[in-house]
């Protein structure tokens, strides 16, 4: 008999039902598989990579599942550098880049071949396909991902005995597969230049990924619409109703949420990441909503909507809200190619400024409120970010190739400023506090300026009533 589980209702496994289980099997092989047409697109990315380190073995792992408990686990999200690169999202595998004599590369991926079913792992282990679902064979995957494929059983041998060698300097993404990193021998400010490298390259979406960015963004304006649908369900429960009816459309249409919603009613708005989402929905108060689907290829976006309640914003609210949104117009305005990446991001913080002197809240005048950063007592957070597979994406790019660089057709960002008034800040009047309000949409930079991708959504303050009006219908 094997060894049972701890706390399994079974005590073993006798020798009898071991052999029935290995046998009587079809052959499941698929046949049918066409090539990701994502793939032409990942190679061309794999070839912006190897032009970058010629000589050199890339290694980028996809990871590995993370325990929750006991037997079971979290959702697996690959790296996203690795999706990138292959199209690919198979846990435990890697892409290896190998240098060829010409300055070249050739490129293999590591995958977990099927379960053989010569043993009783392939039936009694938690993480195999009979409990976790099937994946593809090594000639499958070959077949969809355009790629040579190998049994990652053999990997940290063959890249232990490959890098130990030394001959071929090595590099490696770190902090995504543990035990593959181990196994190889690389220096660490040499990896960190890997994810510089993948996170760069990140920067410009090509053509198969704007399509993706849309359809991120078009899922999601359908789940604010299904959310914002259903405000009056929120009143009568809480901020769970809205997180709820957004995450089935992210649920329907795409692999999941991008992030974790942030669905703030009242003074939780003032939260920038608020995502507990449990608390009541009142009238006369604001919904700040913030959410983005991420689709089954894993891109996502990231918007931001604050809502009046009961339909209509309050004098103060409309103050604070039509602020920021003339912040946002003002950033807004500075996007497209050639601009500084820093420009959005300064025109809405001036405007920002200027308005809070205005009101008395920190002293001006407001170019010298700027340069000193006072807004950001009401501000907190940066205006926009890189937007792709990861919702802070690019985050490992170069400073100079990113906040201090330029924008370029292609780049997908984030314009989001707000201000937020926290509940106890003795600085503002009392009608003021507990006020927060965010919009973010998500831009495209196109050849002679940029695209809105989120501009289905109302976004000033009349068109923000005239949609309460409609939904309260
Ligand atoms: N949802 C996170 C952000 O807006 O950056
Ligand atoms: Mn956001
Ligand atoms: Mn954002």
């Amino acid at each position: 008999m094997a060894k049972a589980r701890k706390n399994g209702l079974y005590t073993g496994i006798s020798e009898e039902l071991s052999a029935l289980m290995r046998s009587g099997w079809a052959d499941t092989e698929r046949h049918d598989l066409t090539p990701d047409p994502q793939a032409p697109y990942a190679a061309r990315r794999r070839a912006a990579l190897s032009a970058r380190f010629p000589g050199e073995r890339l290694v980028i792992p996809s990871g590995n599942l993370k325990a929750r408990s006991n037997d079971d686990t979290y959702p697996f999200r690959p790296y996203s550098g690795y999706v990138h690169m292959t199209g690919d999202q198979a846990r435990d595998g890697a892409l290896v880049l190998e240098p060829r004599a010409d300055g070249g590369h050739d490129a293999y991926c590591y995958q977990l071949p099927r379960d053989a079913r010569d043993n009783d792992e392939f039936w009694s282990g938690y993480t195999a396909e009979l409990w976790m679902g099937r994946r593809h064979s090594l000639a499958e995957a070959e077949t969809v991902l355009g790629l040579p494929c190998r049994d990652v059983r053999s990997a940290a041998a063959d890249l232990a005995a490959a890098t130990s060698a030394g001959t071929v300097p090595t590099r490696i993404v770190r902090g995504v597969d543990p035990a593959l990193e181990a196994a190889v021998t690389t220096d660490e400010d040499r990896d960190d230049e890997l994810e510089e490298a993948l996170s760069e390259l990140r920067l410009v979406k090509d053509e198969w990924e704007i399509g993706e960015m849309r359809r991120a963004v078009d899922s999601t304006v359908r789940g604010f619409t299904d959310a914002i649908g259903e405000l009056s369900r929120a009143v009568e429960t809480s901020e769970r109703w809205i997180d709820g009816t957004f995450y089935r459309r992210a649920r329907l249409e795409g692999n999941s949420v991008g992030y974790g919603s942030i669905c703030a009613a009242g003074d939780h708005a003032t939260i920038m990441h608020w995502t507990t989402n449990d608390g009541p929905v009142r009238p006369g108060e604001l919904l700040l909503f913030d959410a983005g689907v991420e689709t089954t290829s894993l891109y996502t976006a990231d918007v931001t909507r604050t809502l009046p309640i009961s339909g209509t914003f309050s004098d103060v609210q409309r103050r604070v809200y039509d602020a920021v949104y003339e912040a946002q117009e003002a950033g807004m305005a500075t996007v497209k190619p050639g601009a500084a990446y820093r420009d959005f991001h300064e025109a809405a913080q001036r405007h920002l400024a200027a308005r809070l002197v205005e009101w008395g809240f920190i002293e001006g005048p407001a170019d010298r409120a700027y340069e000193l950063g006072l807004q950001r007592r009401f501000t907190m957070a940066g205006t926009g970010h890189m937007l792709g597979l990861d919702v802070h994406d690019c985050a490992h790019a170069r400073n100079e190739e990113y906040v201090d660089g330029v924008l370029e057709p292609g780049m997908v960002l984030t314009v989001e400023p707000g201000l937020y008034f926290q509940p106890d800040d003795l600085t503002v009047p009392d009608e003021w506090r507990g006020i927060g309000v965010r919009i973010e949409d998500d831009l495209l930079v196109t050849e002679d300026g940029h695209e809105n991708l989120s501009a289905a959504l109302p976004r000033s303050s009349a068109e923000v009533e005239a949609w309460m009006a409609r939904v309260a219908g």
